[in-house]
């Protein structure tokens, strides 16, 4: 009988893909996804690390599977108990002492070594059961304590097997890259991810076009640094994104209509001219692109070592638009990073003013063990820091809702990839990124239709469907 599979994912796209594809290597040892947490033979709690309290919230959330594994263990079964992802990698041992139920623990680099961490979870588990109880008030509940956050030589991309055939929807997440190497004073990435590593642009490829396959109509390419992709190519040479992107575009898009692609995340540094010209020659690189800034002063960038200032910044927007008039702009803001005064966090929303964003995250900074930045002076306390966060999100909804008011009674191209809370209603995603709701379409998940958009908000869009995809009149 298929043992049945509960994955729960925190934080980024990297961790959804990456979740995915730890399904994918347990499929063969007769693991089953489950989406009810309920009947899980195992739970993976892949973790996210990137701000405060993060780890917090995974002990209080294996406190509810130490439950469920008392109550499986005492009607003589077993619920395996693994924490994957960022804090895994951060803190694993710390969760080994913290919480001693827990069966494995694996690191963001180690998932292609699951079924092995399996046989010694087994191997173990066997030991355990010889060994008497410990004598005192009855044995503690105790997992198997295996455990693995080996940065490896070899990349796990070499090792994983292909990305399951199973329909991966109409937006498939492709991982090209991974890990970082800029170390922003601020983040953990780098030291929860390890260096960075491109795939080769074969590998890719291949793997766009089993996704393209398998349904996708939109493909995201990923990295933490995605454009820092530099993969070695079949020619012998060592490609850009721009080229890889070209490449893609050449290969698929004639043959399939319709075909969208996006890549995120990117970093200002690696946004090179030959990457901003590619915006302007394919048509199907939608025009949005998440370039995270992180504030508007030098001074502040400086000290969070990112390589670039504020009117880099500008002179990368300036020539995007350049190339690609309609392209939108979503970043990344912290406030109250260490030394930031009341004339750095104006420059910050100088430059929001200048740039003009049509979507944003901003977030309070929070300090991580082990980065430069938690032990820098000039903290900034934490109502000032809040202050400034709320100061800054209300320019940036303002902005937000003002680039999607000037959509409205605009034809759009959306593509469908989720139901919504109505019945009939269906949920899709403009070129923009925007979530964009249709009532009564018609259409399926997977659709792609013009709609003409009725009304915005600062987070979404109505719309009308004027033609099916085919270009059928729609009824
Ligand atoms: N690799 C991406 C994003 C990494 S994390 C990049 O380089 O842009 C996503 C966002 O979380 C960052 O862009 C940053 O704005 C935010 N972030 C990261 N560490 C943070 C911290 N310590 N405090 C607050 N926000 C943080
Ligand atoms: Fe973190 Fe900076 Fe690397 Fe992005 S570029 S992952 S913010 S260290
Ligand atoms: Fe979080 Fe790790 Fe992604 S810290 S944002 S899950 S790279």
């Amino acid at each position: 009988m298929a043992k049945k599979l509960f994955i729960k994912t925190y934080g980024c796209q990297m961790n959804v893909y990456d979740s995915a594809r730890m399904a994918d290597v347990l499929a063969p040892l007769g693991y089953a996804k489950t989406e009810t947490p309920d009947d899980a033979d195992m739970v993976i709690i892949n973790t996210c690390h990137i701000r405060e309290k993060a780890a917090e919230k995974v002990f209080s959330e294996l406190g509810h599977w130490r439950i469920r594994k008392t109550e499986a263990r005492a009607a003589g079964g077993d619920v395996t108990i693994a924490v994957a992802g960022c804090v895994a990698q951060a803190e694993g041992d710390e969760i080994m002492a913290r919480a001693p139920f827990v069966d494995l623990v694996v690191g963001p680099q180690a998932y292609h070594r699951l079924p092995e961490l399996l046989a010694r979870m087994e191997r173990k588990q066997g030991a355990d059961r010889r060994r008497p109880a410990a004598a005192g008030h009855g044995p503690a509940l105790r997992g198997s304590g295996v455990m693995d956050t080996d940065f490896p030589v070899e990349s796990k991309f070499d090792h994983l097997p292909e990305q399951a055939a199973a329909a991966p929807g109409p937006v498939g997440l492709l991982a090209i890259q991974e890990g970082c190497d800029k170390f922003c004073t601020f983040c953990v990435v780098p030291y929860t991810r390890g260096a960075e590593y491109s795939r080769p642009a074969e590998a890719v490829i291949a793997e766009a076009g089993r996704l393209i396959g398998a349904g996708a109509r939109e493909i995201v390419l990923l990295g933490q640094n995605v454009n820092a992709w530099h993969g070695a190519a079949a020619d012998g040479g060592s490609w850009s994104l721009g080229r890889l992107l070209r490449a893609l575009n050449d290969r698929y898009g004639a043959q399939h209509p319709g075909l969208r692609w996006r890549y995120t995340t990117s970093h200002p540094r690696e946004m090179d001219d030959d990457l901003i010209a590619a915006h302007g020659e394919i048509a199907a690189l939608m025009p949005f692109l998440h370039l995270p800034v992180q504030s508007g002063s030098d001074a502040v960038l400086r000290a969070m070592n990112r390589g670039h200032t504020g009117d880099d910044y500008r002179r990368i927007i300036e020539k995007l638009r350049a190339a690609r008039p309609d392209i939108a702009l979503s970043s990344d803001f912290i406030t109250g990073f260490p030394g930031e005064s009341d004339r750095d966090f104006e420059a910050t929303l100088q430059l929001v003013r200048d740039i003009g964003f049509a979507a944003s995250y901003s977030f309070r900074y929070s300090a991580r063990p082990g980065t430069p930045g938690s032990l820098m002076p000039g903290k900034v306390p934490e109502a000032v820091a809040t202050e400034r966060l709320h100061a800054l999100q209300a320019l940036l909804q303002e902005q937000a809702a003002a680039f999607n008011r000037t959509l409205v009674g605009r034809r759009i191209d959306v593509l469908f990839d989720r139901p919504g809370k109505h019945a009939g209603q269906l949920i899709g995603r403009s070129p923009w990124m925007q979530s964009v709701v249709v009532a009564d379409s018609g259409l399926a998940i997977g659709d792609a239709a013009t709609v003409t958009v009725t009304a915005a908000s600062a987070s979404s869009l109505a719309g009308q469907l004027v033609l099916a995809g085919d270009g059928r009149e729609a009824a």
